[in-house]
């Protein structure tokens, strides 16, 4: 077989002498094998067959891909004896495919929903761009002669989508799983809840819609003490967020949903003050950063709370993982000459001391570890298993957790060595609130940091790992936190086109990865985009990837790791 370095010239020679769209090996992420010859098969009007073993996801994701295809040609799709045939091969690992097109015709085989999906996008993505637009569109409607054999690098591919800071529509979010579906993602990470809003309706505890999921205002900028006044919030109902949990399955996409504890819990306080160290009152949060007042580890009522909400949350969320949060518990910057809570609650002292937790400056990492560890402990019992940022490692997490590894590398490597499974969401590689170019006086105002397309490409998840440990890491995530986007369209422009990077990221063998034939692609993916009315950046890109970011001095580099003008 010949491999995709060979491509390029087949496929110029291939837009030279037949007219195919020169964008048709423009797939993002870039599939394992591929092998193009000559010749390009006309697609309008074919009829669809489909192996009568596919179960009703599988067709429901073909039917899809043919009534895209229908209105943008124009012309209907029988189904029929088959020139476009979709076959089940059990062989087949779930998220795997083949797609072979000739004159023949053109043939996928997939074992289940994923393959079948993501068959269907490939062959989206070798089409031209108007495919995307959901109207007929005058075009070339050929796929070039290809034979494609595809699987993924990582079962866990995820983006996360905080919706507490600012809150998305139900319609929003869909379109957030569009995007990810185009480019082979398969698990969004929901942040639900923090201290600036509540936004899972639970039935036992009503006071959460009513007083957590509103704020009384929004800081501006990063002037702390100021506040627009405008009331501002929202919550999904139990059935929007059963609605978003079919439509992302439907997409072979799990939904994990995050209630984030001990700490950044201030809009559950605000509800219910009984549940924090000192009982309040409490506000919900109207600024950024990290508050003091978190759950109090001393009461015992906040694990019935916590049992009540997941309880709740599992039959909403049939996800293997639940999401239990874990950062940021100390330190908060907000009153910096106030000692922690859980410093000075007699509660949390007497907690301490039943569990011999012994004074000092780790204690209260054994006392998270005990949080973590009862939640853990409820939630195996219902047969799910718990994933935490990173701190959740501090102390002795208990055997079966996943940790997610914000801060750096480090996490994930500390917990694949320590034999737990880990998901990699790095800061300095995976955060897509971060600028994004170096001109910030032309970006819209944001949190800080810097994450170029380039550094997102870069990312190489095993660096660093002992050989024995590789097989802990499920794979990788990026976090879009939303201090400082309100809107969609802002909010689509932090996602892309980082994400189609993280696709290849999360997808790609390492060998298989190519900055300059990705950056290429981006044509053919922004007329997709632009196809979908999904905004992007365009000036990340640079004008060949690597000329726009210039070379970085150590000390820069370090700086931008650190991350140092975060500001708070
Ligand atoms: C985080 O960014 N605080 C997980
Ligand atoms: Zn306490």
């Amino acid at each position: 077989m010949r491999k995709y370095s060979f491509i390029f010239a087949a496929v110029l020679a291939l837009a030279a002498c037949r007219q195919v769209q020169p964008q048709a090996f423009s797939v993002i992420p870039m599939p394992a094998e591929v092998s193009v010859s000559e010749g390009a098969y006309s697609v309008a009007g074919k009829a669809f067959f489909l192996d009568p073993r596919l179960d009703n996801a599988s067709q429901d994701a073909i039917w899809r891909f043919k009534d895209a295809l229908e209105a943008a040609t124009g012309r209907t799709c029988p189904l029929g004896k088959g020139d476009i045939q979709f076959l089940m091969n059990p062989e087949l690992a779930p998220e795997q495919y083949t797609v072979q097109v000739s004159k023949d015709g053109v043939v996928v085989e997939a074992s289940a929903l994923n393959g079948f999906v993501y068959a269907c996008e490939t062959l989206k993505q070798m089409l031209p761009a108007a495919i995307y637009g959901g109207k007929k569109a005058k075009a070339h409607w050929v796929l070039p002669y290809v034979s494609i054999q595809d699987q993924p690098r990582f079962a866990y591919r995820g983006m996360h989508l905080d919706v507490s800071r600012h809150f998305w529509s139900v319609d929003e979010v869909k379109r957030y799983l569009d995007v990810m579906t185009v480019y082979k993602l398969n698990r969004l990470h929901w942040h639900l809840t923090d201290d600036q809003g509540w936004r899972a309706e639970i039935k036992a505890y009503p006071k959460l819609m009513e007083v957590s999921a509103w704020r009384n205002g929004t800081v501006i900028k990063k002037d702390w003490g100021s506040n627009d006044g405008i009331r501002y919030g929202g919550f999904y109902t139990q059935e929007e967020m059963k609605e978003v949990v079919a439509y992302a399955a439907a997409r072979g996409i799990t939904v994990i949903p995050e209630v984030d504890l001990p700490g950044h819990m201030v809009a559950a306080l605000a509800a219910y003050p009984e549940l924090g160290c000192t009982g309040g009152p409490y506000e919900v949060w109207t600024r950024w950063g990290v508050a003091k007042d978190i759950l109090c580890a001393g009461n015992d009522q906040v694990f019935t709370f916590l049992e009540d909400v997941f309880t709740e949350l599992m039959d909403i969320f049939p996800s293997e993982y639940i999401h239990i949060g874990g950062d940021e518990c100390f330190g908060g910057d907000a009153e910096p000459n106030r000692p922690d809570p859980w410093d000075v609650c007699p509660k949390c002292a007497a907690r301490m001391k039943a569990l011999g937790i012994k004074k000092g400056p780790q204690a209260k990492h054994y006392l998270q570890n005990y949080v973590t560890g009862r939640v853990q402990a409820f939630l195996n019992a219902h047969g799910r298993k718990i994933i935490g940022w990173d701190e959740i490692l501090q102390g002795d997490l208990a055997k079966g957790a996943t940790v997610m590894s914000w801060r750096g590398v480090q996490g994930g490597i500390e917990a694949a060595s320590r034999g737990f499974d880990a998901v990699m969401t790095p800061n300095g590689y995976c955060y897509f609130d971060f600028y994004q170019t170096q001109e910030r006086d032309k970006e819209p105002f944001g949190i800080g940091g810097d994450l170029s397309l380039e550094k997102v490409y870069s990312y190489e998840p095993f660096e660093g790992l002992a050989p024995e440990a590789e097989g802990h890491i499920l794979g990788v995530q990026a976090n879009l936190w939303t201090e400082y986007i309100t809107t969609p369209e802002h909010l689509e422009y932090m996602l892309l086109p980082r994400m189609c990077a993280l696709s290849e990221v999360q997808w790609c063998a390492a060998d298989k990865k190519d900055y300059v034939r990705f950056n290429a692609s981006l044509d053919h993916t922004f007329e997709m985009l632009d196809a979908m009315g999904v905004n992007y950046s365009l000036d990340c890109r640079g004008l060949v990837g690597l000329d726009r970011q210039p070379a970085r001095s150590a000390e820069e580099m370090e700086e931008y790791l650190s991350h140092k003008d975060w500001g708070w």
